[in-house]
């Protein structure tokens, strides 16, 4: 479905001395060859790609005009502006992390916390703008309908598949290479591995929100949120869930329509979906992924997408890092892709923590220590700056504020 303020039916290519305009339509969505390299409108939403591959660049919205700026060789996509209901809704989800985020460093983050879970209308109110947020404006707009590729939810849905299920699992894969580790450690390891049989995913969503995953026929789906927007999502605090170890199914309050504690190793999949940047400290964050780390099956796992718009590399130190605190936990990092706007990370509990702690002994470097750092947590985002030399385009105040205008509507935008 068109959205109202993404009717205009052609994009003006302009050259910013204001020379020469080109009109792009549904025909013809080519662009002359010596201003990019590549260009694609897709009918069907009026989305643009702009892909400028000297510099490795890459543009993706909805876009009413493209203006070239000859001076840094970049283009600069003029977009509409993002309504002000969306606006209103990506303020509110970024108001509440940072306060959350302010508070931690001034008190103790648990008695943050605390308090904020006790705020009821202030989590109604995320869980409503975020739901709308996520179904309205961003899934349709900034991921599903510009490229289904960029979709967080269909990636988790595809990786998971292709761990599980399809001719050749990927989980007997890095059996095999576990296997490796284990004889390297020690050339007496023998183990006698049992197929690990599964019929539907066994997954649960933490940070819910509105259940995404739950259209998904082979998927079955414990969605859980500290503020259900859904009927079908169940409220629980995931930091103060008990794993319970003699449970065989989760422990529920059907009057509070809530899970209480978790049975161990008991899901194949579980995914932090945009959840690690909501909790202020990261003693926070670490305390989720060793729970995880519980609930899991040995071979079930950890799917993680954080929010990041910067370029491909930019925060490659502060997930190598996760890497390796993760590692140390006993999981091994098994894939990691850069969407447009999120990183998506999986993380396999190994049968024996030795693997993901043997990556850590190996590859361990100066920097690394055992936290879970967000950009958001320093004042300055500049973690990685030496790595944008990549980028040998410089960038102009003027493009921040494009690129800012572009993506307002994305509820993660560094403030
Ligand atoms: C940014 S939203 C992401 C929603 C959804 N996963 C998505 O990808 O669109 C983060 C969600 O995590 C929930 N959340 C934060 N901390 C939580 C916790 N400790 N336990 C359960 N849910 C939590 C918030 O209420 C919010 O709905």
């Amino acid at each position: 479905m068109k959205f109202a303020y993404v009717c205009v039916l052609f994009i003006l290519i302009v050259v910013e001395n204001g020379s020469k305009a080109y009109p792009l339509d549904e025909e013809s969505a080519t662009a002359p060859e010596d201003y990019m390299d590549y260009v694609e409108l897709d009918p069907m939403d009026n989305v643009a790609e702009l892909q400028k591959t000297s510099t490795g660049r890459t543009w993706l919205g909805l876009a009413t005009t493209l203006i070239e700026k000859p001076a840094h060789h970049a283009f600069v996509f003029h977009f509409p502006m993002a309504t002000q209901e969306q606006l209103e809704l990506s303020g509110l989800i970024k108001s509440v992390h940072q306060r959350l985020r302010d508070s931690a460093k001034q008190q103790d983050p648990e008695t943050v916390w605390k308090e904020h879970v006790r705020d009821e209308g202030l989590l109604k109110s995320y869980a409503e703008a975020m739901h709308k947020l996520a179904t309205c404006y961003w899934d349709r707009t900034m991921e599903v309908s510009c490229k289904r590729s960029n979709s967080r939810i269909e990636w988790v849905v595809a990786s998971c598949r292709c761990y599980f299920h399809g001719a050749t699992p990927l989980l007997y894969l890095f059996r095999e290479k576990d296997d490796k580790v284990m004889q390297a450690i020690d050339a007496g390891y023998r183990y006698e591995h049992r197929p690990y049989t599964i019929d539907r995913i066994k997954l649960l969503d933490v940070g819910s929100c509105y259940d995404p995953f739950a259209s998904f026929p082979d998927f079955d789906v414990t969605a859980i949120d500290i503020a259900p927007a859904g009927s079908s999502v169940w409220h629980c605090d995931f930091l103060e869930a008990e794993v319970n170890k003699t449970l065989s199914i989760p422990s529920i309050s059907e009057q509070h329509h809530s899970i209480e504690a978790f049975p161990g190793d008991h899901y194949d999949a579980i995914v932090f979906s945009l959840l690690l940047e909501y909790l202020p400290s990261s003693e926070q964050r670490l305390r989720c992924c060793r729970k995880a780390y519980d609930l899991l099956k040995p071979e079930g796992i950890l799917l993680i997408i954080t929010p990041d718009s910067r370029h491909q590399g930019a925060n490659a130190k502060l997930m190598k890092n996760w890497r390796y605190t993760l590692g140390l936990m006993g999981f091994s990092r098994i894939k990691i892709e850069k969407l447009e706007h999120v990183t998506c990370m999986v993380f396999r509990k190994c049968i024996f923590p030795t693997v993901g702690k043997r990556w850590c002994d190996i590859h361990r470097e100066a920097y690394m220590e055992p936290v879970l750092n967000i950009p958001q947590d320093f004042n300055e985002t500049k973690l990685e700056e030496k790595d944008d030399s990549a980028m040998d385009v410089p960038r102009t105040d003027e493009d921040d504020g494009e690129i800012r205008q572009a993506f307002a509507g994305l509820p993660f935008l560094e403030s």
